[in-house]
């Protein structure tokens, strides 16, 4: 084929997606992966059992029911409401991205918090939103008064509080929350897909602030995120709008069932953060000793740190000797920043002690 057709092809493609870089990820394989915030532990092996038996039971050549009435009935119980407060999700970001469709025409303002979750700005760019950010303070905290002058403009359609934040760890407030939410006469997202380990929620709001939507994941404490699971809670009407969006039968009848029997795992799903809360705490400590090294407090299962060498060296050096971490230095305020999601303590203990190597590598590299 010549060059001009393939040129015409790809002109059809919107102006706004052809300009953006697209969601990416340096993956090399390293035994010590502590780059996307998962769970260092998978699902117990009798409870994957219990999954595949059942799939086994289960008609593969029929679709799933039209509505995944007993997940949304569990999930529903677990909050307090009932099975029309929420919705499933191939993973939260796929509600998240039907909370964007459902909202956005071109031009209308969505609010966003940097540095966060990247993926918020990819999908407003997608929708063709006039994107307003609201940088956070300099101690990653967010900035309330900021964000609530932003959120009450009359255009403002969507905002969208990441809460434990990606990749910062810090946390916003249900009465901050709140706040916003009276503000403005736009929806208020709060992405809580790192919850279980901050233990501060924004559910209960939702009976007092109908704009108030809240997304959760199985990806995370619930250690499955490999099924591609997640949840939106919301005041009914707003979920009778939002599925409107959704394509039918977007989560399979697998990870349905699976869906069913994690959410009921509470205490195993308690015991796992609470590791985690006690191994983030340790990496924090351990990171604060080590000169040249500026941890942020975190309320969520990675630690966001700084470092007076260039990322690029660490990163880089901590990669060829098998640790993968998180490079966030592209992100706004982050030119310094890393991030390390926090796993099995024998792979914090690989971190910790491979960072040491580096710098050490490093304070001898620039003595000679
Ligand atoms: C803030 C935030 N929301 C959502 C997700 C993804 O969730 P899911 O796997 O449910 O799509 C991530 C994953 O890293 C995340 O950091």
């Amino acid at each position: 084929m010549d060059e001009k057709p393939r040129n015409a092809a790809v002109r059809s493609v919107k102006a706004a997606v052809r300009a953006m870089s697209g969601y990416t990820l340096v993956q090399p394989d390293c035994p010590v992966k502590l780059n996307q915030n998962e769970c260092p532990f998978d699902v117990p092996e009798d409870l994957k059992r219990e999954i595949v038996d059942e799939a086994l039971a289960a008609n593969w050549g029929r679709y799933p029911g039209f509505v995944p009435g007993e997940v949304k009935e569990s999930i529903g119980k677990r909050h307090g409401l009932g099975p029309g407060y929420v919705l499933i999700g191939n993973g939260s970001n796929e509600l998240i991205q039907a909370v964007f469709q459902a909202t956005i025409a071109t031009g209308d303002r969505v609010v966003l918090p940097a540095p966060t979750f990247t993926l918020y700005a990819l999908m407003g760019r997608i929708a063709g939103a006039d994107i307003r950010t609201v940088y956070l303070k300099a101690d990653m905290s967010f900035d309330v008064d900021r964000l609530v002058e932003e959120s009450a403009h009359p255009e403002v359609r969507l905002v969208v509080l990441c809460s434990p934040n990606n990749p910062t760890g810090s946390m916003i407030s249900p009465a901050d929350t709140a706040r916003i939410a009276e503000e403005t006469d736009g929806l208020v997202v709060v992405d809580e897909a790192y919850y279980e380990f901050g233990g501060v929620s924004c559910v209960e709001l939702i009976s007092d602030y109908p704009n108030i939507v809240i997304t959760r994941t199985f990806s995370k404490a619930l250690g499955a995120a490999g099924l591609r699971l997640g949840y939106l809670v919301a005041d009914q009407a707003l979920t009778r709008e939002i599925e409107k969006v959704e394509l039918p039968y977007n989560v399979n009848i697998i990870s349905l069932i699976a869906a069913r029997k994690l959410i009921a795992q509470e205490t195993l799903i308690e015991e796992r953060a609470a590791i985690i809360q006690s191994e983030r705490q340790r990496v924090f400590q351990a990171l604060l000793n080590l000169p040249g090294i500026r941890p942020y407090p975190s309320h969520a299962n990675f630690v966001l740190f700084e470092a007076e060498r260039p990322v690029d060296e660490i990163f880089h050096g901590l990669i060829d000797r098998g640790v993968l971490i998180r490079d966030v230095s592209r992100y706004p305020m982050l030119e310094r920043g890393m991030r390390v999601t926090i796993g099995l303590p024998e792979e914090n203990d690989a971190f910790l002690t491979t960072l040491r190597d580096v710098l050490a590598d490093q304070g001898r590299e620039s003595a000679n």
